[in-house]
């Protein structure tokens, strides 16, 4: 068994980060010259991920989720003023540090923090309380209450995928005797597209990974579900591991690779020691390893454990990432499957895809067929969260409508849906009755619901800053364009925004989406438009009338200035 890689670097910085709170200069030339690295590579990738600090942290690090469905200010502030500690920062005497962090992934859950990297959900103002207290005597986290981290799997509608539990190495069994090309012939029969959002041929991408010219080959599983809104890969890595295991390894004998990789989002870490146990018991079962099930194949799965950078989400960035480097798209042609992880052809499938994968193996193309549309086969599962009486997990034929998903949820009086998450699209009430499928509204999962008491202009907001905040910064057009489309938006939200300034910001989207480098610059200005286009009455009524107003008050800024020096007569003032 390949064993989880302890000297992976971002396995070793994180240990690190947990056991002296920071990284400094000198533990990253301990680091570089253990792992044999170059040392600006070990300083590159301890300030590029998120959960990874340069300067000493608190005793107890305690990250609040900025997620519309998984944050809540509100009881972040309330922590603070306890603790008596600002956002961003360490109390001076290192017992506490507050912070946000992107949407970890617990929609279904209410608002949610990860306390020293550990998940807390369904918190409340005891809760809170409760959390100051524990700190402020030092109990240490392992100690307090377990029921604060359980995390259920909220499934409230099964489909083809979430029905049946697959027993370990059933599809491998049914696979027995079959040769690749058999394996690979059913998978594209069953017209399975990728699940992580862009809807690609699975069983085409297989062949191009196959057909490569290459000693080597890989399979990775991206499990990065960085999405905000997207938590129904947590649950298929929760409860059907064995069956995402299994696709892998199908994926792997169909296209002659040897090693698989799951990327573990930083935030599911929680996760880890159960999936390296069904790991094991693979191994023990003739599952994993060498010659399985007598076959003479030979196959092996590593996880690497992200550290709190959604673009880490996109393929060539996540193999960046899994080659200890920060994670920075790289420029497409050559895609993965041509060159990939080192270079070697990889084929990087969605959880959900690789699942599916391994049921169709073990059912048959035609059993997956039976579901869904023409052009969009089988079922899709939602991560529905929001304004809505049951949020959780449902899992649908494609081609089912908004409408129909909105009642299930028992969600009235709706705004908007936000499918696919902020790199989705924005829907108000006309799309109501168009389906999920790649041909009408696809997504990859997020089903974010706003009722009619919701701010949908903070909504987006919230998704703009998102993505500042998760710009890599290797492009322009999205570094200073992501920064551009926050600023412009705050403008307009706190009512100092005219007519001009809205006409920037559309023309500002249109040249982030067109001359990004990677998909999260293409899509970042998504929210933005969706809502000038289906809400503009939002926008406009923010609007003051007049030409122009400047963005940066010269006057105000001189305040500072005066209070110091004790003036404020008019001669002080512009
Ligand atoms: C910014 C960004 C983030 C992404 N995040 C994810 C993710 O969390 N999970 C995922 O499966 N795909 C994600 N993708 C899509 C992947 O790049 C890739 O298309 C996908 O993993 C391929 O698997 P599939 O063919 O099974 O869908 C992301 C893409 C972009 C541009
Ligand atoms: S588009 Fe954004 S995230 Fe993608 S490479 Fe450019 S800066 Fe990085």
């Amino acid at each position: 068994m390949t064993p989880y890689p302890p000297e992976h670097l971002l396995h070793v910085l994180h240990e690190h980060q947990q056991q002296f709170l920071y990284i400094s200069d000198q533990a990253i030339c301990e680091i570089a010259s253990r792992l044999k690295l170059p040392r600006a590579q070990v300083e590159a990738v301890t300030e590029f991920y998120a959960f990874f600090h340069r300067a000493p942290r608190g005793r107890f690090d305690i990250l609040f989720s900025n997620c519309t469905s998984c944050g809540d200010q509100k009881l972040m502030q309330q922590l603070c003023d306890r603790l008596e500690v600002s956002v961003d920062q360490t109390r001076s005497d290192g017992l506490i540090s507050i912070g946000q962090t992107s949407c970890i992934g617990m929609c279904d859950h209410g608002a949610s923090a990860l306390v020293n990297g550990l998940t807390i959900t369904s918190l409340s103002e005891q809760i809170i309380e409760e959390m100051a207290s524990l700190i402020e005597s030092e109990t240490p986290v392992s100690a307090w209450p377990t029921s604060w981290f359980q995390i259920g799997n909220n499934i409230r509608k099964e489909g083809l995928l979430l029905t049946e539990s697959l027993e370990a190495g059933a599809a491998l069994k049914a696979i027995a005797g079959r040769s690749s090309d058999e394996i690979l012939n059913e998978i594209t029969a069953s017209g399975l597209k990728g699940r992580g959002g862009a809807g690609f041929s699975t069983g085409l991408k297989w062949k191009l990974c196959r057909d490569a010219d290459s000693d080597l080959r890989y399979v990775v599983c991206n499990a990065d579900e960085g999405e905000p809104g997207t938590f129904k890969d947590r649950i298929l890595l929760n409860s059907h591991a064995d069956t995402l295991f299994e696709g892998m390894t199908i994926c792997g004998q169909v296209i002659g690779a040897t090693q698989g990789y799951l990327y573990l989002r930083g935030e599911y870490r929680y996760m880890l020691d159960a999936l390296q146990a069904t790991l094991q018991s693979r191994h023990e079962a003739g599952l994993l390893g060498s010659n399985i099930l007598g076959s003479g194949f030979d196959f092996d799965i590593s996880i690497v454990v992200g550290a709190g950078a959604y673009i880490c989400g996109e393929e060539s960035a996540l193999i960046e990432s899994i080659e200890e480097k920060p994670g920075i798209p790289r420029i497409r042609p050559p895609f993965p499957v041509t060159s990939g992880l080192w270079g070697k052809p990889t084929v990087v499938n969605n959880v959900e895809t690789l699942v599916a994968a391994a049921r169709i193996a073990l059912h048959g193309h035609q059993w997956f067929e039976t579901s869904g549309t023409w052009q969009s086969k089988g079922s899709k599962l939602l991560s529905v969260s929001g304004d809505c009486a049951r949020p959780g997990i449902y899992e649908y034929p494609f081609g089912t409508t908004v409408q129909q998903i909105l009642d299930d949820a028992g969600a009235e009086n709706v705004q908007a849906v936000q499918v696919g998450g902020p790199a989705g699209r924005l829907i108000g009430e006309d799309h109501f009755s168009n389906h999920i499928a790649f041909e009408d509204i696809a997504t990859g999962g997020s089903f974010m619901i706003f009722d009619k008491s919701h701010d949908l202009l903070e909504v987006i907001s919230n998704f703009t800053h998102f993505f500042a905040h998760e710009s890599c910064g290797f492009c322009t057009p999205c570094r200073v364009g992501t920064r551009l489309l926050k600023n412009g938006l705050d403008k307009i939200c706190s009512g100092h925004g005219t007519a001009h300034d809205l006409d920037e910001l559309q023309r500002t989207a249109a040249l982030v989406s067109r001359r990004s480098h990677c998909g999260l610059g293409m899509t970042a200005p998504n929210p933005v438009r969706d809502g000038i286009k289906s809400f503009p009455q939002l926008f406009e009524a923010k609007l003051l009338h007049k030409e122009m107003e400047p963005e940066f008050n010269l006057d105000a800024s001189l305040e500072e200035a005066r209070s110091l020096t004790n003036r404020d007569d008019a001669e002080a003032h512009l």
